[in-house]
């Protein structure tokens, strides 16, 4: 088991593995249990019939469950898994272990950052987006009713353990959710991740160090770190006006096309070796998005602001703040002239 040491600057460093077939050897559990013996490992409910129950056991750890999907990030989750830890006895020597996808370890990061004032975590996303994104950058947080990710703090994990053979057992979709990514890495800094040819392992490594290069550089967003919402301001006002029908990985796909086009670069021939769809869907009103986009969280005085590209892997630097609006016109104009409806 090969280790590397990853940093990011908010949180020092994390321990980092990364190969297929990582969790079959008996290393990542001397790891883990060099932290602590007493163990606490939080999944959902699909990766716990996967793998979670068969691991826990492994790593002699106590199991919590929660059910999948974005409706269990929440505040009263979190609540809930803290009683049930404290009713376990486990308190400020325990470690704890997130299995599953960005859900579980966006959650269980947190509840790690505040339980007993702050518990060792170690991450083992099973998700290409949890490998990708949500794993890298020490992000974690719960959605409210007004908003996604509104709860929150900075908690890096000790360690990370990636197993690509996780990903065996993912749906298409989820892996698509995942390239869409991936491709993002390629479009703002690495061309040659756009090609096919690329391995999984060699996407997953390169989409971490590029995403751990950009955050070290701007840890609080200030600039450079925008870049990584390329294809994020059309994509999340489309989430919003598909009431979240459309995945994440589809609508940032359709927003970096869209927001390529803003850029004067046509992106979608990148994401058709990859299948992932990039069609518009009918139910969607262009009006809905652009009022969707005067709501963004970024926007300033109802001005969307858009992360263009000066070249395929080049982010224009806009003077260091790596976003700038456009004018309402031609935002319309690349909408309405979206060509894969
Ligand atoms: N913290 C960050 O920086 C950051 C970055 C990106 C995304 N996120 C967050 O991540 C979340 C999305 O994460 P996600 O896309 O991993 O979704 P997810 O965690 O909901 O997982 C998607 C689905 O896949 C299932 N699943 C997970 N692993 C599996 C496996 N190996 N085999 C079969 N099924 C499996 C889950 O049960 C779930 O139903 C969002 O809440 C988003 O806000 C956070």
């Amino acid at each position: 088991m090969e280790m590397q040491s990853i940093e990011w600057s908010l949180a020092g460093k994390t321990e980092f593995f990364l190969g297929r077939g990582l969790l079959k050897s008996p290393l990542w559990i001397e790891k883990i249990r060099s932290i602590s013996t007493r163990i606490a490992l939080i999944t959902d409910e699909t990766v716990a019939e996967l793998y979670g129950r068969i691991l826990s056991q492994q790593l002699g750890a106590h199991l919590f469950t929660i059910p999948p999907g974005e409706k269990s990030k929440t505040r009263e989750w979190k609540a809930q898994l803290e009683d049930q830890m404290i009713e376990r006895g486990l308190g400020r020597d325990t470690v704890l272990v997130a299995l599953g996808g960005g859900v579980v370890t966006d959650l269980s990061g947190f509840i790690a950052a505040t339980f007993c004032r702050g518990i060792p975590f170690v991450s083992i996303p099973t998700t290409l987006v949890g490998m990708v994104d949500a794993s890298i950058g020490g992000k974690v947080g719960v959605n409210t009713e007004k908003g996604k990710n509104l709860i929150g703090a900075f908690y890096s994990p000790h360690s990370l353990f990636i197993d690509l053979s996780l990903l065996d057992s993912l749906s298409i979709k989820e892996i698509q959710n995942g390239l869409s990514e991936i491709i993002k890495y390629g479009l703002i800094a690495n061309p040659s991740l756009l090609s096919e040819t690329v391995t999984m392992e060699m996407r997953v490594r390169e989409g971490i160090k590029i995403k751990c290069k950009v955050i070290k550089h701007d840890p609080y967003e200030k600039g450079m770190r925008r870049i990584l919402n390329f294809g994020h301001t059309v994509g999340h006002a489309l989430e919003i006006a598909s009431k979240h029908k459309l995945s994440h990985g589809e609508a940032i796909a359709i927003g970096m096309v869209v927001e390529g086009t803003l850029s004067g670069i046509d992106t979608a021939p990148f994401f058709k070796p990859f299948d992932i769809p990039l069609r518009w869907p009918k139910s969607i009103e262009v009006s809905e998005v652009l009022s969707a986009l005067e709501r963004d969280k970024k926007a300033r005085a109802g001005k969307a602001r858009f992360v263009l590209l000066d070249e395929i892997g080049k982010p224009r630097s806009f003077e260091g703040a790596y976003c700038t609006e456009v004018p309402l016109q031609r935002v319309e104009e690349a909408l309405y002239s979206y060509p894969y409806c």
